[in-house]
Formats: C-alpha cells, structure tokens, sequence
C-alpha cells in the first residue's frame, strides 16, 4: 500500500508520485493521508522550497476510488481524508508545482486548480464528471471554474462533463504550458529547480498576494464538501457507482 505514493527529495524539491498504475492511479484513503502528511512536512521543512506531484505513465489520476465512494453510499466511513488532502493542498505554504501526463478526472483535474504551475502532455484529458457520477463539484472548482474560464466553458467541464485536452486547459488558463511526454517531467522539475532558486521569502510574499484573501474559496470548498458527502449517500451516486463496477470492458 504505502508505494501507492512515493515521496522523493530532490534538493529543495519534494516530489509526491502518485504510484497506483494498475488502477490508473485511483486515489485511496491512504493515499491522501500519505499525500497530505508529504505536504505538511516539506511545509514544515526549512529545507523543503516546492513540492511538485506526478503520476505515472498515461495516468496523473482517475480521481477518488470508486470502491471507497461505494463504501460512503452504503452507510460505510469516509471521505475526511480527501477533504483533509485538499484543504491542506489549498492552504501550501510553500509554492505547487504539477506535471500531467494522459488522465486527469475528478480530484485528479481539480488538485491543479491549487498548483501554481500545471504542465501537462497533449495526450492529457482533463474531466470532472461529478454530475454524471450524481455528484456535485468540489475542491473549490466551483468558485474557481467560472471565475477562470467564464460561465459557459465552467458548466461544459463542470455539469456536461466535457473534456478538456491539455491546449484548451492552456488557452483557458487552467494550466501553464503544454510538453511532449517525454518532455514532462524535465520540464517539471526544472521549473521546480527555478523556483526553489529564488529568494523564498520574497516568493512567499508574492505568492500569498497573488493568492489574496482565500476565505471566499475556503468557504465555498466547505460548502461543497457538505454537500457532495450528502450526495455520496444519494441513490444518483449509489446507481452510478454500481454502474461503473459492472460495466463490461470492450
Ligand atoms: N476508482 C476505482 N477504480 C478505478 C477508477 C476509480 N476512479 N478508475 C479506474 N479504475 C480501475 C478500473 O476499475 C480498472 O480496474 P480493473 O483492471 O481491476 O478492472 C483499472 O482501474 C483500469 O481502468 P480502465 O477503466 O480499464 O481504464 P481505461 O483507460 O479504459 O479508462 C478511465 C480509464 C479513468 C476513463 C475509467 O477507468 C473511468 O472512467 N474511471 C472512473 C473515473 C471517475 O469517475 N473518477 C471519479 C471522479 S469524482
């Protein structure tokens, strides 16, 4: 369990991979918890100037397991920790940087709304199908969606359930540039290498500027985690959920 996520130091650099490649990285309980307690340390850590998140080869992540939504929707436990992974991302101290390689759904697009740079492949689909999964938006996309990209292009990605590539991602301003595979993670840790270059302190101030007053957006991300673990136990979700376990595969 604990390789689904690996943690790496590279200088100041902290990469956390997410490493489930059989399940197109699937995000579980532990995996958040490793994924959040990698943030507060490198946060905590003098040492630490950036923290970067990967995936794997054709797979950043396929969003929350499905299995542990289907766990919430039959009366089990969960949900905290992917609030507690995506509160602690929104609330980094120190500056994100994310590279995206191929599928991007659910948390998997939203973690980058709270990156500072995004580089993604041309082969990346970003989705948030929360809707059609009888769900409701979260991590704040609700707020941040249709502040970035305008009302319309927000309820295509948010409600229809399109997806976005990486270019439409980029001319929207979701992300910072578009790279070849091969390219992605060069790219990655170079810009990661730039900023852990800087003087941090003046980086910290520029950032929290730039970030501004974030308790709209925090307020929003409460509202939205209510609501959506509400929706987990809704006979939408219930149905899609079984939907997707018992689909046949072509
Ligand atoms: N939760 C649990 N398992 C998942 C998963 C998820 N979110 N996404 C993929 N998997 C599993 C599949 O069940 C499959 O497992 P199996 O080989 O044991 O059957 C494996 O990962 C590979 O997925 P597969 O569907 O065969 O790959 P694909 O390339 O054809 O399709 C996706 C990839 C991501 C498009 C498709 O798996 C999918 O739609 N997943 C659900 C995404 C989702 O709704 N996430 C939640 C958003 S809130």
């Amino acid at each position: 369990m604990s390789d689904h996520i690996l943690v790496e130091r590279h200088g100041a650099v902290q990469v956390i991979r997410m490493n489930r490649p059989d399940k197109k990285n699937a995000l579980t309980r532990a995996m958040y918890r490793r994924m959040s307690q990698a943030l507060a340390e490198g946060d905590a850590d003098p040492a630490i100037r950036v923290h970067v998140f990967l995936g794997v080869s054709g797979a950043f992540s396929a969003g929350n397991d499905l299995n542990d939504f289907m766990a919430v929707a039959t009366g089990g436990e969960g949900g905290l920790e992917a609030w507690n992974f995506i509160l602690t991302l929104a609330r980094a101290q120190k500056p994100v940087v994310s590279g995206v390689d191929g599928i991007a759904v659910g948390i998997g697009m939203t973690l980058n709304l709270h990156c500072d740079l995004t580089f993604a492949t041309p082969r990346t689909l970003f989705r948030t199908p929360f809707v059609d999964l009888g769900l409701v938006p979260e991590a704040g996309s609700s707020l941040i969606l249709p502040t970035t990209l305008g009302r319309q292009q927000a309820f295509a990605l948010l409600a229809l359930g399109e997806g976005f590539s990486a270019e439409r991602a980029k001319e929207a301003g979701l992300i910072y540039a578009v790279v070849e595979e091969e390219k992605l993670e060069p790219a990655v840790m170079e810009a990661a290498g730039q900023i852990a270059a800087k003087p941090p302190e003046a980086l910290r101030i520029s950032r929290d500027l730039m970030l501004g007053n974030r308790e709209q957006l925090l307020a929003r991300m409460h509202e939205e985690t209510d609501l959506f673990q509400e929706r987990l136990k809704s006979d939408e979700a219930r149905a899609a959920f079984v939907a997707f376990m018992s689909r046949k595969k072509a």
